[in-house]
């Protein structure tokens, strides 16, 4: 279980982050949505340990593998970026190929990082998590830059890494689309504050505020897709 209470953060006077408490279990995908600066990065950075809030408890229990919203290569092919990244000492080249191919990045291994288009960087920094085993996969919107294909190729290898790991992922995303595919649960974030928190049915049946009314006005979900 990943665990906060109480958690708030400020930046100056202003708070961006306010939650009494959540819960993320094992084997549970968990979608954080809401608005630009509704504070689901600050969120994300917390609970995967690289931001400390100003106040109270987060519990973490097992390894957490963490992707930021910006994430920069290494200045090395795209092939010494994974292998360096792999932390099994036996079978490094066989997971950098299985994961070249499942993100459809075989084509570039060669290719130095820093030449990779927003798209193939996303995949790139994708692939070097999952080449690791963890607990909890957290991903701070994994497919913003990525094409239709793409974004395919993302969802089916976050997918496909849970079935294996048995993980929890906890991710972001403004796709109400991915959201319906991927998460079992849904965490809405309004100024910092928890909106809803439940699966997205209960959300759309039974939203508990005027906001989150308005804000899945904006997601078109076609429940028969
Ligand atoms: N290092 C920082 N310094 C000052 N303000 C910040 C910093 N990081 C984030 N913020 C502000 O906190 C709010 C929440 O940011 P963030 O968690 O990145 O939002 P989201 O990911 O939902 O778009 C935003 O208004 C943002 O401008
Ligand atoms: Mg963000």
């Amino acid at each position: 279980m990943i665990e906060i209470y109480d958690i708030t953060k400020k930046y100056g006077n202003r708070t961006v982050l306010d939650i009494s408490s959540l819960s993320f279990s094992k084997g549970e995908t968990v979608v954080i949505a809401g608005p630009n600066g509704s504070g689901k990065s600050t969120l994300l950075k917390i609970l995967a340990g690289t931001l400390k809030a100003d106040s109270g408890k987060l519990t973490v229990g097992g390894k957490v593998l963490y992707l930021p919203q910006q994430s920069l290569p290494f200045g090395m092919t795209v092939r010494k970026n994974i292998l360096f990244s792999i932390e099994s000492r036996t079978d490094k080249e066989v997971r950098c190929d299985e994961i070249l191919r499942k993100l459809n990045l075989k084509a570039f291994e060669g290719k130095n990082a820093k030449t990779l288009s927003g798209g193939e960087c996303q995949r790139l920094a994708l692939a070097r998590l999952l080449v690791n085993d963890c607990d909890f996969l957290i991903l701070d919107e994994p497919s913003s830059a990525a094409d239709i294909e793409g974004n395919e190729l993302i969802e089916g290898a976050v997918k496909e890494y849970k079935e294996k790991n048995g993980c929890g992922v906890i991710m972001t995303t403004h796709s109400p689309r991915q959201a319906l595919d991927l998460a079992d649960r849904i965490i809405m974030l309004c100024d910092g504050r928890v909106a809803e928190n439940g699966s997205f049915r209960e959300i759309l049946q039974n939203p508990q505020t005027e906001w989150t009314k308005k804000f899945i006005s904006q997601w078109s979900i076609d429940f028969n897709r």
